[in-house]
């Protein structure tokens, strides 16, 4: 069976503005895109680059725009997209080359939210800090993120203003204030409570629809809000 990828390419330096080219070849039924950009890459054109490592949409690396909508390139079946398949580099992001982007301030923005339990107080102790059943499941739906950027991606607060610390930054904060034995929050505050922390969301939601693990940053977002709230921070 034969399909098309039409593919954006782009080298800044070189190019004076980005392209599309077309590859027609043979797939198996059961390919995703990622091993129709590998087939490219290994037999029609060596030059063409993105991003990949684990192929089990664990790594997050291989985000990236198919016919219009952030997914991952690795879980993303041929057989689910009809006609020419479109991939593109994710938006909002500067293009490093054709679609591999610069991932850099998204993860400048993440160590921002300091994303390790902060406790001054619990004594020293070679062992883990348990928590009940009850309170690890509150983390349920925060640990998950695999950091791939598609949901910041997708925000129109963050087209809007790329300081914006976005909803993956944001659903990890919760993830660490959300631990009952983190005391952080006062810490963290900061920027959370500042003009690019948790006020910039305009409950858009498309971060929820963007995620490839069908996580939901807008109500972690939600939740950071209630605590500085209810915490008078
Ligand atoms: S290659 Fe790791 S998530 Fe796709």
């Amino acid at each position: 069976m034969q399909r098309t990828l039409r593919v954006f390419r782009f080298q800044p330096g070189k190019d004076e503005k980005p392209h599309y080219d077309e590859f027609t070849i043979e797939v198996q039924p059961a390919w995703t895109v990622l091993d129709a950009l590998n087939a490219i890459k290994w037999h029609h054109d060596g030059t063409l680059t993105f991003r990949r490592s684990c192929r089990h949409g664990i790594c997050g690396s291989c985000a990236m725009m198919i016919n219009g909508k952030n997914e991952l390139a690795c879980e993303k079946q041929l057989k689910t997209i009809k006609g020419v398949v479109v991939v593109e580099p994710m938006k909002e992001y500067a293009v490093l080359r054709d679609l591999m982007v610069d991932m850099e301030p998204f993860f400048e923005k993440l160590r921002l939210v300091k994303p390790w339990l902060i406790n001054h107080t619990a004594p020293p102790t070679d062992k883990e800090r348990l928590q009940s059943p009850e309170e690890r499941k509150i983390l349920d739906g925060t640990w998950e993120c695999i950091l791939c950027g598609a949901c910041t991606s997708s925000c129109p607060a963050f087209w809007d203003n790329e300081s914006f610390l976005g909803p993956a930054a944001l659903l990890r904060a919760f993830r660490y204030v959300g631990d009952t034995r983190d005391e952080g929050l006062s810490e963290r505050a900061d920027i959370l409570d500042s003009k690019i922390g948790v006020w910039r969301c305009h409950s858009i939601f498309n971060c929820v629809e963007a995620c490839p693990k069908s996580l939901n940053p807008t109500w972690g977002i939600m939740s950071l809000r209630n605590k500085l709230l209810r915490e008078k921070i």
